[in-house]
């Protein structure tokens, strides 16, 4: 096994009883046999224990149940933990939510952010922030967005997300705080809540239900597997420069149709479950990243083909129903949901 670059050994994650989260821990432990890891989540409907599961080296993972917002139980697990760095993951962060209701997007991704930044400031600790593609807005000029690019995010969750980053890169700038900030593209990959398109529409194409779709479907995503968005987040945690934001993008956009489509092949699915429904208001069409420095500098790159990963990743839906059941509950009624069946519920004769 090659030696792993110089990198701190006891970190913090937040945010790793979710999708990306937990994919990042494992990356984290298996890459780093030396490292000491700790969960700091909140365990909010989108947050589970089963991500946690069959850590590898999980003797050197700790789980603490905590809220971002809440400067003292940040104090609390920097104090029991000691950390020598922090991944910032924890965020709401469902557009359609924050569309419905904004207020849990602002305490946790803008007040949140800004606790955990104060914290690592005082401890004099790197903070890498991980971020969106979305806070660019739409990108319908089909220029990919630079690092510098101005921020014009078009919903709350993309708002707040920028909000973030606003604040670190001022921490940065005021204080010379060591702050890294990573922007990726669309994440597909296992543990994924199912109220998100992939495993949404994986288990709805298995069950023959219709596959509600926003509008023409023809809005265009770039799409990452996770666990290249977690290599990347760790070359960002242990070579990143302070101050600076990095681009992690496959550089292939799908439309939605397309990816939905695909699901249906995975699935073996009839596409003609594929439904219509009324657009999500504010969509926007296209997201682009352009990753040139990233991959220069972090020596970073894809690796995973979409073409196979979305057929393993519906795979790995269709074959765990009890992980499925475990997550599933009243939070995945979805915008798109609810949507889909007002509509159903309007065509039907009184
Ligand atoms: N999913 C994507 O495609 C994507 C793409 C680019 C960037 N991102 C960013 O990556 C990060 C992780 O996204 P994800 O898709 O894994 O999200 P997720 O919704 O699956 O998980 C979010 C996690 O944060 C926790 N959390 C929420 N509020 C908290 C709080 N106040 N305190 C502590 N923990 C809290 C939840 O319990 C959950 O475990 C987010 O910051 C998101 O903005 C996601």
């Amino acid at each position: 096994m090659a030696t792993p670059p110089p990198h701190p050994r006891r970190v913090l994650v937040t945010g790793a009883a979710g999708f990306i989260g937990s994919a990042f821990l494992r990356q984290l432990l298996s890459a780093w046999p030396d490292v000491q890891a700790m969960t700091f989540d909140a365990l909010t409907y989108a947050g589970h224990r089963e991500n946690l599961e069959d850590l590898p080296g999980a003797e050197r993972h700790t789980f603490r149940q905590g809220d971002v917002a809440e400067g003292e139980d940040v104090a609390r697990a920097f104090a029991d933990f000691a950390p020598e760095a922090v991944v910032h993951l924890a965020a709401e962060t469902h557009v359609d939510r924050s569309i419905l209701d904004p207020a849990p997007f602002l305490r946790t991704n803008v007040h949140g952010t800004q606790v955990l930044l104060d914290a690592c400031r005082t401890a004099g600790l790197r903070l890498v922030l991980v971020s969106t593609d979305e806070v660019y807005g739409d990108r319908s000029d089909g220029v990919p967005a630079t690092p510098t690019t101005a921020l014009r995010p078009s919903n709350t969750y993309a708002a707040t997300k920028a909000a973030g980053d606003l604040l670190a890169l001022a921490a940065w700038r005021t204080h010379g705080q060591d702050v890294v900030i990573t922007r990726c593209t669309n994440n597909y990959g296992p543990r994924q809540l199912p109220e998100k398109l992939i495993p949404l529409m994986s288990l709805r194409a298995r069950a023959g239900e219709p596959l509600p779709i926003y509008g023409d479907g023809l809005q265009v995503r770039d799409w990452l597997h996770v666990d290249d968005h977690a290599a990347g987040l760790l070359a960002a945690l242990a070579r990143g420069e302070a101050g600076r934001v990095y681009h992690f993008a496959a550089n292939r956009g799908r439309t939605n149709l397309e990816v939905v489509q695909a699901i249906c092949a995975a699935a073996g699915a009839d596409e003609r479950l594929i439904e219509h429904v009324e657009d999500r208001p504010g969509h926007d069409r296209l997201y682009t990243l352009d990753d040139d420095a990233t991959r220069r500098d972090l020596d970073w790159a894809p690796r995973r083909a979409f073409k196979a990963g979305i057929g393993e990743t519906v795979a790995w839906y269709l074959e765990n129903p009890a992980w499925c059941r475990a997550v599933a509950g009243e939070g995945l009624t979805t915008f798109l949901e609810a949507n889909y069946r007002d509509r159903q519920a309007a065509e039907r004769p009184s």
